[in-house]
């Protein structure tokens, strides 16, 4: 279910429970190309990142990709080349789609915090813009 539409190619999105008041606790389910717009193709989670750090710094040329935080919470700060936006993402049943040229950067990471992140491809390098300059090019 959408929350709100961020940016042209960004929402946050609520995860519908499966189990909504079940006394042995939460189950949450993603099903690629139903709950999320696309094929899981890789997961990979962050945890134990200290709290005063700043990760990511970069956008992607194509690559699509929903982040949780299964546990704790973190900030994404979201740049689309026109506009910034600043996202807290607490909680498992929110989650946050990013479609291709967002710059992002993650940061304010909680001590609990395990961030989820569901992508549609597996990692290629050359998928990655780590130029700032670069990225604004593009973007525009
Ligand atoms: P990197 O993308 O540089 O982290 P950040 O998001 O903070 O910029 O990833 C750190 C290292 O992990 C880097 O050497 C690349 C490697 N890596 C993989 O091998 N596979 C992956 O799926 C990811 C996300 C990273």
């Amino acid at each position: 279910m959408l929350i709100r539409q961020i940016m042209d190619n960004c929402a946050l999105h609520r995860l519908p429970s499966k189990n909504p008041g079940d006394p042995r606790g939460m189950l949450s389910v993603i099903e690629g190309e139903r709950d999320i717009p696309f094929a899981i193709a890789r997961v990979y989670f962050l945890a134990g990142t200290p709290g005063d750090l700043v990760r990511g710094s970069h956008a992607h040329r194509a690559l699509e990709q929903y982040a949780m935080c299964v546990s704790g919470s973190c900030i994404f700060d979201i740049d689309d080349g026109r506009r910034r936006e600043s996202i807290v993402l607490s909680g498992p049943d929110v989650g946050l789609y990013m479609g291709p040229l967002l710059w992002h950067e993650m940061r304010a990471f909680s001590l609990d915090c395990v961030l989820l992140v569901l992508a549609s491809a597996h990692y290629d390098e050359a998928d990655y813009i780590r130029n700032h300059a670069e990225f604004q090019e593009l973007a525009r």
